[in-house]
């Protein structure tokens, strides 16, 4: 037999257990909530039975033992539990139901009033608590009472959790909108500090005989050597996005020094040289890692790895690298390019000045570099 009913001795007074559980599933009343009743007195669950099993679907145990078993099994919308059982005490089940089985409403059933039980009772969670004897119409509207606050409470905590579910969901929806805007916002900040710094070197153009194109191809010959002296790619677009900026001082050289075809005299050329020390200035001090790489490409790109170079003779490893790195990607790409005062270099003689440059002005690391990788070097300039 489902449910594992156990074996009671038939009363007089009324059916037996097995006769109670044999009917409950012929009452059609699978639909109906279900009611686990434990009581040690079978005239007490017959007195349920008859009150309750016509509107629910009632179930019988007579110890906390069998009574576990059957919570175990099933599903019970009610337990009617008897405090005083022989055995283990209906309170321990009681508080057991609580716990694991917290759908399921409790009325306490006990032979004493007792206010502590009562307190007790109320502490666990229990929805309703009667004293022996009781009335059938007692029994019927606490468990009536009983299912409708469990009806509401888990109405309630159904309720909690879509709503829990929602702020979730909309808190998720928030943090992603957020993610979008910062990495939007990034990509604009991006995009616009590129935009900066190529009108920066429009406003060098037009000022200087070199072309917007040839900032563009040292630029890119100056990150090419950052790679391969194995910097991070996120100092390589830096430098990259930097580069362009190292005559930036040049906006402070006359217009006739800047387009003199023949030699500088001497004040000419101090005057040209400031170039490196008044972009320093325009550049310096910032609070953006891009502006403080360019501010120190910008002065020292005309250093030479023997100290012989200016403004200040810096020598080796005292001159920042990527000034030094400038420093060859610029005059490298100026050599194969025409100019006011002598037309473009062929490679073969560009690549000799670089290798007599090697050690004296340039850092013989990065000159090898360069002559190593000459043909991708002359990619990019194309
Ligand atoms: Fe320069
Ligand atoms: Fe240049």
């Amino acid at each position: 037999m489902p449910g594992g009913v156990r074996e009671v001795k038939a009363d007089a007074a009324g059916p037996t257990f097995e006769q109670i559980s044999e009917f409950v599933p012929g009452r059609g009343t699978a639909s109906l909530p279900r009611i686990l009743a434990t009581d040690d007195r079978p005239e007490v669950l017959r007195l349920v039975d008859r009150t309750l099993g016509k509107r629910y679907r009632c179930e019988f145990a007579s110890s906390v033992a069998e009574a576990r078993e059957r919570l175990a099994r099933d599903v019970f919308e009610l337990a009617l539990c008897d405090i005083q059982m022989p055995g283990e005490s209906g309170l321990v089940l009681v508080e057991e139901i609580a716990k694991r089985y917290p759908d399921t409403a409790i009325v306490l059933v006990t032979g004493v009033d007792d206010p502590e039980i009562a307190e007790r009772a109320f502490e666990v969670g229990a929805q309703g608590y009667l004293v022996k004897p009781f009335w059938p119409g007692q029994l019927l509207i606490t468990t009536m009472n009983a299912l409708r606050q469990r009806q509401l409470e888990m109405a309630e905590k159904a309720r909690s959790r879509i709503l829990l579910e929602s702020a979730e969901k909309r808190a998720e929806h928030f943090r992603d909108e957020l993610a979008l805007a910062q990495q939007q916002a990034i990509e604009e900040l991006r995009s616009s500090r590129q935009e900066t710094v190529e009108r920066l070197a429009r406003a060098i153009e037009m000022h200087d005989a070199e072309t917007g194109r040839h900032v563009n191809r040292m630029a890119s010959i100056a990150a090419l050597l950052g790679r391969l002296l194995g910097l991070a790619s996120e100092r390589v677009l830096l430098l990259r996005a930097a580069a362009p900026m190292h005559d930036v001082g040049k906006i402070a050289t006359s217009d006739g020094i800047l387009r003199k075809e023949g030699p500088l005299t001497l004040d000419e050329r101090e005057e040209m040289q400031r170039h490196t020390t008044v972009g320093h200035q325009i550049l310096a001090d910032s609070g953006s890692e891009l502006l403080r790489m360019a501010a120190a490409i910008a002065l020292t790109h005309h250093e030479h790895w023997d100290g012989s170079g200016y403004p200040t003779g810096l020598c080796g490893e005292d001159i920042p690298l990527e000034g030094r790195i400038v420093a060859i990607a610029d005059v490298f790409d100026a050599l194969l390019s025409d100019r006011c005062y002598r037309p473009a270099m062929p490679v073969s003689e560009a690549m000799q000045i670089i290798e007599e440059g090697r050690g004296a002005h340039f850092e013989p690391r990065i000159a090898d570099l360069l002559l190593k990788n000459l043909d991708e070097a002359l990619t990019l300039r194309a």
